[in-house]
């Protein structure tokens, strides 16, 4: 997608070979007119796959998650990254362990939201090593739904997540795929 292609260029910061700092537009601030491109995009993309449910991550997955919900017109469902006093009945979770940031958490979803009557749509901002997609896949899965695919903003093509959900039998569609980064460098791919 040109339109973030050119914002990552234009604000984006790459803090090593690996972190890419997108604070301006994604992760602390918010661009809402992007934010509603992208959930346009990503309704264009998967108009035809039978979409019922957009699940996302919580923190940053929850903007362009509900731009998309909201373009394909169905409700979006945040899975939960803190063990909730509240949601603690009829829940599924699984371990999730992020090697970016050297923290693991249990994602949380309600049975109540999703069941065998869906087809999912995950969308997230950031794909490294697949974690976190096939964790909400492992969640959505035991709950009974279809995937439709997994939806991302930028992923670092040269980690290995596409790999983990390509492999695993699921689709994925990048709207950035960032192949290299370093000072003053970020580069961007097509290929597979
Ligand atoms: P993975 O799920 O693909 O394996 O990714 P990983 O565990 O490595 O990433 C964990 C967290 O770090 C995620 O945020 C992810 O969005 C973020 N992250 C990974 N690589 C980058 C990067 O290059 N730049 C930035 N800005 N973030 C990156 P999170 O903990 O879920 O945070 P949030 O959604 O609350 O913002």
């Amino acid at each position: 997608m040109k339109r973030l292609e050119d914002k990552i260029l234009a604000e984006g910061l790459a803090l090593s070979e690996t972190i890419l700092k997108v604070d301006s537009f994604i992760n602390h601030q918010v661009d809402p007119i992007l934010m509603y491109e992208i959930g346009q995009d990503f309704a264009d993309h998967f108009k035809n796959s039978g979409i019922t449910k957009v699940l996302t991550i919580e923190s940053s997955g929850i903007a362009p998650a509900v731009f998309t919900a909201m373009a394909l017109n169905v409700p979006m469902i945040i899975l939960k990254k803190q063990t909730s006093k509240i949601l603690k009945d009829h829940i599924l979770q699984t371990n999730i362990t992020s090697f970016t940031k050297g923290t693991s958490y249990e994602l949380t979803l309600s049975k109540d939201y999703v069941s065998d009557a869906d087809t999912v749509l995950i969308i997230d901002d950031f794909l490294a090593n697949g974690e976190a997609a096939m964790g909400a896949i492992r969640l959505a899965e035991a709950a009974g739904a279809k995937i439709a695919g997994v939806g991302i903003l930028i992923e670092k093509a040269f980690q290995n997540g596409r790999q983990r959900i390509i492999s695993a039998g699921y689709h994925v569609y990048s709207q950035a795929r960032v192949s290299k980064l370093g000072k003053d460098i970020i580069e961007f791919t097509d290929a597979d």
